[in-house]
């Protein structure tokens, strides 16, 4: 499995599915949720109306319709509250439960946004780690497990240098 880190707007990636930073309801929301959904059309709103709701780390995957990507796998990532409350390993959570899922529907490639960075308020520097962590232990277990190309589109300067960071230090 090969990492890849890009600065970018999800939105646009041509991949075999985008990962969305959702919340719970699936129904939408603002961040990359609201840009996925805007890109997508009125029928990816439709589709996740049909799926009830998705617990904080798990993902469920849609058409990717108006989008450039064939997927969209919606993940809920946990909020930060301080980091003694299962942060870590609800966080990479949503990386290996997304990639399952995306190797489940022959998705190859796989971009993902920096999950709970945002809105969610998880720490750069903590979330890129438990992140890399997670997708790199799951590039362990071989081909089963994990699409061919992980790739990170992150939208700030900040992200992008906190995943460098991460990326480089092991
Ligand atoms: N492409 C890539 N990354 C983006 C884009 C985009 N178009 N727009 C925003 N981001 C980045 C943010 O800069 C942040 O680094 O995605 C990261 C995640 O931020 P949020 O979208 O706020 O997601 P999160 O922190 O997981 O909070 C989720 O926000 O939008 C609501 O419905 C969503 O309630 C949920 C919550």
């Amino acid at each position: 499995m090969r990492i890849e880190i890009v600065r970018g707007d999800i939105t646009t990636q041509e991949v075999d599915a985008v990962v969305n930073a959702a919340n719970s309801s699936l129904l939408g929301g603002g961040g990359v949720d609201g840009a996925i959904h805007r890109a997508a059309g009125p029928s990816l709103l439709a589709e996740c109306r049909t799926l009830g709701g998705c617990p904080t780390g798990e993902a469920r995957i849609t058409g990717g319709y108006d989008l450039p990507a064939r997927h969209v796998i919606h993940t809920v990532g946990p909020v930060w509250r301080g980091g003694d409350h299962d942060e870590a390993s609800l966080l990479a959570s949503c990386y290996t439960s997304s990639m399952a899922l995306a190797r489940e529907h022959g998705c190859e490639v796989v971009a993902f946004p920096a999950i709970s960075c945002g809105v969610y308020g998880y720490p750069l520097a903590a979330a890129a780690e438990a992140s890399v962590g997670a997708v790199r232990l799951s590039g362990e277990k071989g081909p089963i497990e994990c699409p061919a190309i992980v790739r990170w589109v992150l939208f700030d300067r900040a992200c992008f240098e906190a995943w460098q960071t991460a990326l480089t230090a092991r």
